[in-house]
């Protein structure tokens, strides 16, 4: 059975990764318009990650005899100056999330859940490799200048694809 303490630490975390969820989607949203497909299409796939990682917290929440609650979101900012300046954000984003899920890791240990600070483990593996996408994608923009989108644009496409393959290699 979770403690309050530590059931509403994991709600604010169902909130955080819902908004990360709707965040990536609305900068998904502005590269699709603004004419980048590759950009538009690693963000919405990033924006069902983030859906699923708010999934693993509301059923764990609830497996462990608490009750997860689904926030009202406000709306994530719809336009961005430059590519470079909406990556730059996500990485600020993923880095406030890490920060977040260490700061339950240390509720738990303080509650002696042990358990809970285990399953938390994953997410924070997680975040090594979310900050780590992000920066990679960072580096390449400084590389490339502000020019040269059109190739980053479709350069990204083949980014998910090693992520995803490294992922996998990981989890067999
Ligand atoms: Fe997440
Ligand atoms: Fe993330």
């Amino acid at each position: 059975m979770l403690n309050k303490k530590i059931e509403d630490a994991l709600n604010e975390q169902v909130e955080k990764e819902a908004f990360s969820s709707a965040l990536y989607l609305a900068m998904a949203s502005w590269a699709e318009v603004k004419g980048m497909p590759g950009i538009a299409g690693w963000l919405y796939k990033q924006s069902d990650e983030e859906r699923i990682h708010m999934l693993k917290f509301i059923r764990y929440i609830n497996e462990r005899g608490g009750q997860a609650l689904i926030p009202a979101l406000k709306q994530p900012k719809k336009d961005y100056t430059s590519v470079k300046k909406m990556f730059g954000e996500v990485l600020k984003h993923e880095q406030f999330i890490s920060s977040s899920i260490n700061d339950i890791v240390a509720v738990c240990i303080d509650g002696k859940d042990f358990t809970t600070q285990h399953w938390l483990q994953w997410f924070v593996n997680e975040q090594i490799e979310e900050e780590a996408n992000a920066t990679r994608i960072l580096d390449k923009l400084n590389l490339l200048g502000d020019n040269n989108l059109y190739l980053f644009d479709r350069d990204i496409v083949s980014l998910r694809a090693e992520t995803t393959a490294k992922g996998s290699e990981a989890e067999g």
